[in-house]
């Protein structure tokens, strides 16, 4: 449908001549998505097009041909008038009712509002406060004259600091509101280091999303920080929507939150206001009604996480910088002397010749090669740092053919190669926003042309916002021109949030490439670290919250920031263990350990000026606590790695928020201090400093929030807890991290963590079944080679379903088959059992096992729980199987 251009509260009247598309007005499309069987609609998309916009490509999945959905019935519907003003006609679709509800869309032509009502509830509203306002492209000849009706000076060109911004285009911002009807929380638009429930922002700054290098950022605050994902969640009790604004310009967004508010009225309900710089109007509502259903219509409308190799699980060791061979030999050793369990070792940009990435800096590193090697022989893994500025020096490699090929993206003269300043001094910029060069770029990732490279070395984009130390906000000048695969041009103010997520896109594909050619189709999966991101990201890798430091409200606000990240259907992600600026004291940094150990991307890193913090240099104590808490994720890879073959079919996060595991309760909108790490453990992890000076004795203690929905087990001591009462204080000295197992789950797990995470491939499995009030549990396991392709091309992989029910413990495998292993379920531990010898256990073969009361753990200082455990079942992982236990009366 055609609209109109709205009079601004500026402007007078218009002269049709200014806009570049007098004859073509801006159209609004709506269209109605599903993905299920049936007509069920499941998100709804409003497009408000004008010629010449900037559309956002490589983000959408599958062209979302199949999923366009019909209209049940349509219906002009009558509104009488108000006063003065004409009757108003509505459109009224209606579709068949489906999981998310019976839905009906309301649109007012005249008024330019949509509704959204789901069982006749008005839910979301589309220019419902009338804030609408696209500012249409000028024409020529008004901007040769830097001139509209309405706009002047600051439209045609800007000065910032010293920068200037030409504003080719004129002014071309685009502005809506969105109101979510009934709720009063919203979530999500990271990156911000913010509470998880988005504030209030009247009378304050606006939630901003511009990718940026932030030096030192704040614990609190809105600013734009390393990332930006457009996409807004709402929930209530009963209900979730959402809402993604594809759009790669930078962005504001405020919130105003419900009742009493004098600009919402008086009904309970967030209002959200959006403003992007440029680009196109491209609004999807997604419609729930659950949290995992919005999960997964926005992974159908942009892509799931592709399974990652199970290393990149482990724990990743970094610094800014490991020195030299020794170094990395020294550190590598020190892990197997300690006994701590790590993955993977990280080089910083020291590593290289003068910050020419791909390259070694021969003094420090001669035998790039056999270093890497050396690792791989204990199943560890490399990763080097590389950033998308090209130091300008005629004797690198990459310079001279970035040069040659004119690779790099363009002043705006649209001719010459920009330059800006970065580590390397005067530096280009490979302009992966076309895919000519993206496809180069990752050709140099083969072993051929990365010298001194093998294949077990990955790698980590850092810088990639674009990080431009001389330029504005240490950025690039939104005037600069990239080159669109069409052979269009586009300002860098089109793109600017989304041209990370393509650097990292060109790196990812270089991995599968390189793994193609040694390895052939089952090549080993990508891995590569962002710091910047967009939606879509996360196909292509994980990220991490960048600089942050080593203080307590740095630890305490990581949780928000990588809860809000995981909404945003980027799972694998996680903050800087131990803070990268400062000098984390030994209790900060071991409670950062217990923490870490549950986000989703799991490193250690720090500054170049902070001292050296291996987990051993801090003595016996710390270290044996550092150790328990890398042995305990060690020990739940099964899960984790279990949890990401879900995500990569689903979108679900990994580290969830209270309220996305209990949406009925009320209770749970604002808890961030504690979260679900998949849907069977809670960790209320200790966030504060303990209350003795004296370290060693420090101890600490935490409120904890049970859901009553749930009976919980204390996952060390297996404590039953039937939570009536669902805040109680728990005591957590430094060894304690409080986590708490949800009855009605069962767990896979791992007893004994080496030294890696491949050298435990081949090791037995334990189950932890924690049974419901009504005595019943499921669980599953995903296994495969955690390495290469094989599960896609030939079914190799192994998907087991676990049930418990009348003391009926059966395992099903559901999917795959191709998989060939002998692992066993040797360990089977049930929890909430009062006199565990009072059993006896029974294999579905006949064989008899032996009941026990046994440690829940066998791993260190978790072993001082008892449950009733069978050891030695014999059991395969591969086979169905089922044991009955039975209660013995004597
Ligand atoms: C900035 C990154 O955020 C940090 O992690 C890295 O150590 C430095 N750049 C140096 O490469």
């Amino acid at each position: 449908m055609p609209i109109v251009e709205r009079p601004s509260s500026t402007g007078g009247g218009y002269d049709e001549e200014e806009f570049l598309n007098a004859e073509v007005f801006p159209t609004l499309a709506l269209e109605a998505l599903g993905w299920g069987d049936g007509g069920a609609v499941e998100a709804v998309r409003i497009t408000i097009d004008e010629p010449g916009r900037h559309k956002v490509g490589d983000v959408l999945v599958d062209g979302l041909g199949p999923a366009r959905r019909p209209i049940r019935s349509v219906e002009y519907r009558a509104v009488p008038s108000m006063g003065s003003m004409p009757d108003q006609q509505l459109l009224v679709m209606q579709f068949d009712e489906g999981a998310a509800g019976a839905w009906e869309i309301i649109l007012n032509p005249e008024l330019l509002t949509v509704e959204l009502l789901r069982d006749g509830h008005r839910e979301m509203s589309f220019n419902g406060r009338s804030q609408f306002h696209i500012e249409r492209l000028v024409s020529k000849a008004a901007l040769e004259q830097k001139k509209t009706s309405t706009c002047t000076n600051m439209c045609f060109a800007e000065q910032f600091r010293g920068h200037k911004d030409s504003k080719p285009n004129g002014p071309t911002a685009v502005m809506f509101d969105l109101g979510f009807e009934g709720y009063s929380h919203v979530y999500g638009i990271p990156e911000h280091a913010t509470p998880l429930s988005l504030e209030d922002t009247h009378g304050k700054e606006p939630y901003r999303m511009y990718n940026l290098d932030v030096f030192k950022y704040l614990d609190d605050s809105p600013a734009a920080l390393y990332g930006s994902i457009p996409f807004m969640w709402s929930h209530k009790p009963g209900s979730s929507v959402g809402a993604f604004f594809l759009n790669s310009a930078e962005m504001w967004v405020d919130v105003l939150k419900g009742k009493g508010n004098p600009q919402l009225g008086t009904r309970d309900r967030v209002g959200t206001q959006w403003i992007a710089e440029s680009g196109q109007l491209d609004l999807f509502l997604l419609m729930g009604p659950g949290p995992a259903d919005v999960s997964r219509q926005y992974a159908r409308l942009t892509g799931g996480t592709p399974l990652p190799q199970l290393f990149s699980l482990g724990y990743h060791q970094c610094r800014w910088n490991y020195k030299n061979e020794a170094d990395v030999s020294a550190v590598d050793g020190g892990f197997d002397e300690h006994g701590v369990p790590y993955d993977v070792l990280w080089l910083d940009i020291e590593h290289t010749d003068g910050k020419r990435y791909q390259t070694w800096d021969s003094a420090l590193f001669p035998t790039p090669q056999r270093m890497q090697r050396e690792l791989a022989a204990k199943g560890r893994k490399m990763v080097t740092i590389i950033d998308p500025h090209v130091k300008i020096d005629e004797d690198y490699v990459t310079h001279k053919l970035a040069t040659e090929q004119k690779y790099y993206v363009l002043n705006s003269d649209g001719e010459t190669d920009f330059e800006g300043w970065c580590w390397p001094g005067a530096a280009s910029y490979l302009d992966v926003m076309h895919a000519d060069i993206r496809e180069w770029w990752a050709q140099q990732f083969s072993l051929a042309n990365y010298s001194g490279s093998t294949e077990t070395l990955y790698t980590w984009n850092d810088m990639n916002e674009p990080s431009v130390f001389n330029g504005p906000e240490i950025t690039m000048q939104k005037d600069l021109v990239h080159r669109l695969d069409s052979d269009r041009r586009v300002e860098h103010r089109d793109v600017h949030n989304a041209f990370g997520m393509h650097y990292h896109q060109a790196t990812a594909d270089g991995h599968v490439l390189r793994g193609r050619q040694v390895y052939g189709e089952d090549a080993d999966r990508p891995f590569v670290l962002s710091r910047a991101f967009f939606s879509g990201t996360q196909r292509h890798g994980p990220i991490w919250t960048g600089d942050n430091a080593a203080n307590w409200d740095h630890l305490r606000v990581s949780l928000p920031m990588v809860l809000s990240i995981n909404l945003a259907g980027l799972p694998f992600s996680g903050a800087d263990v131990g803070g990268f600026f400062g000098d984390p004291s030994p209790e900060l940094l071991t409670r950062w350990y217990q923490v870490g150990i549950f986000y989703p991307f799991f490193r250690g890193h720090a500054h170049l000026d902070t001292r050296r913090r291996e987990p051993w240099l801090f003595g016996e104590e710390v270290l044996g606590r550092i150790r328990a808490a890398i042995r305990m994720r060690y020990t739940l890879l099964p899960y984790l790695y279990t949890l990401f073959y879900e995500t990569s079919q689903n979108g679900a996060p990994v580290m969830r928020p209270m309220w996305y595991e209990f949406p009925s309760s009320k209770a749970l909108a604002e808890v961030q201090d504690q979260f679900m790490f998949g849907p069977a453990l809670l960790i209320a992890p200790v966030l504060k400093k303990g209350p003795n000076p004296e370290f060693s004795t420090a101890s600490g203690w935490r409120q904890v929030l049970l859901p009553t929905e749930a009976r919980w087990y204390d996952f060390r001591t297996g404590q039953t807890f039937n939570s009536k009462f669902p805040s109680m204080k728990y005591d957590a000295d430094l060894d304690t991290i409080p986590i708490f197992f949800r009855g009605g789950h069962i767990l896979p797990r791992r007893e004994t963590a080496r030294r890696s995470s491949q050298a435990m491939q081949q090791d037995p499995y334990t189950l932890v079944v924690g049974p419901d009030a009504d005595g019943k549990a499921v669980g599953r396991l995903y296994l495969d080679d955690g390495r290469s392709y094989a599960y896609e091309n030939r079914a190799e992989f192994l998907l087991t379903e676990f049930s418990f029910e009348n003391n009926l413990l059966k395992a099903t495998p559901t999917a795959g088959g191709e998989l060939r292993t002998d692992v066993l379920v040797d360990r089977i531990v049930v929890l909430g059992v009062k006199s565990p010898k009072k059993w006896s256990a029974k294999t579905h073969a006949g064989q008899s096992l032996e009941c026990q009361a046994g440690p829940i753990s066998l791993q260190g200082s978790w072993d001082d729980g008892q449950a009733l455990v069978v050891r030695r079942t014999g059991l395969r992982v591969a086979e169905p199987w089922s044991v009955q236990f039975t209660e013995v009366w004597w």
